[in-house]
């Protein structure tokens, strides 16, 4: 999947100088940038690229495991946990230091963050998206709109931070979206915070739907439609953690169980199939 290159120096002989010789082989089998399909397809390679085999990971917005579905059951050491299942990101039950990578992938759409349950995107026919989306739960206090998603996606980087290890990855999905007739490319403001809470953005994937998003109540187009969404890949680099005594019990780790068949599942039909028909 991936190349080595090492740049290997000969010792010198008496007269030369050292002959820089290229390692590596000849492949196009390497990770790319830019991917057309799932999330599980992807997901495995950028575990491999950042992430050591062995590695302790929390994926904090767990959802249905979809990322999980092509991961080798032992290669890591993985922590699920999900506001369904009563842990919210912004308040981890590990210690500080203690994890080599946090997987952070909360609902991205302001649409899913509502003063009220009866205004939430994604109902009706669209039930199963809102279901695996988010939580389902109305946002009663804090920022509005697009703010809303960013401010939890800040708080969770905050809180990611704390439990990684210095080096430590932070994976995260995300996607851009048109707020209130506004352009919101997501992916630029999170790299911004990020950056400027010690995280390096270390790489950048492009995940490009391969079927055609529908669009209901279209008058005028002003924005291309989204068809694609990011998995930004950041590295904690910086210092000023954020200390905090922990009170809540620990969640424990699990080995993935065997990997379902993610075309069959109803959440991998969920994230491949539905999309929320706005105007954009
Ligand atoms: C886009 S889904 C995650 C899908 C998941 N990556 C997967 O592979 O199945 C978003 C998830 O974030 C969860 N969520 C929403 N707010 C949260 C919070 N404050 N803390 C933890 N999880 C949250 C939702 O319950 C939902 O399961």
């Amino acid at each position: 999947m991936t190349t080595t290159e090492t740049n290997e120096e000969t010792p010198p002989s008496q007269n030369s100088k050292p002959r820089r010789v290229q390692g590596g082989e000849a492949t196009s089998h390497v990770v790319l940038s830019a991917h057309i399909g799932g999330n599980a397809d992807l997901f495995p390679d950028i575990l491999h690229l950042h992430v050591p085999l062995g590695a302790r990971i929390a994926d904090v917005t767990w959802g249905r495991g979809v990322f999980w579905q092509r991961v080798a059951p032992d290669d890591y050491e993985v922590f699920p946990s999900d506001l369904k299942t009563g842990i919210d990101c912004r308040d981890l039950p590990y210690d500080d230091d203690s994890m080599d990578a946090v997987v952070l992938d909360p609902p991205y759409m302001e649409g899913l963050f509502r003063r009220s349950e009866s205004h939430l995107a994604g109902g009706g026919s669209h039930a199963a998206f809102r279901e695996h989306y988010s939580n389902g739960a109305e946002t009663s206090t804090g920022p509005k709109y697009h703010d809303a998603v960013l401010d939890l996606y800040y708080r969770a980087g905050t809180e990611a931070k704390r439990v990684l290890r210095r080096g430590g990855v932070l994976i995260v999905k995300c996607q851009d979206e048109v707020s209130a007739n506004r352009q919101r490319l997501t992916h630029v403001e999170l790299i911004n915070r990020f950056e400027s809470e010690g995280f390096y953005t270390k790489d950048l994937f492009v995940v490009v739907r391969s079927n055609r998003p529908g669009m209901s109540r279209v008058i005028t187009q002003v924005h291309a439609r989204k068809s694609h969404s990011y998995f930004l890949v950041f590295q904690y680099v910086g210092e000023g953690k954020v200390e905090k005594a922990k009170s809540s019990p620990a969640n424990p780790g699990i080995k993935l169980g065997p990997p379902p068949s993610a075309s069959a599942t109803p959440a991998a039909q969920a994230q491949d199939q539905l999309d929320l028909d706005t105007t954009s």
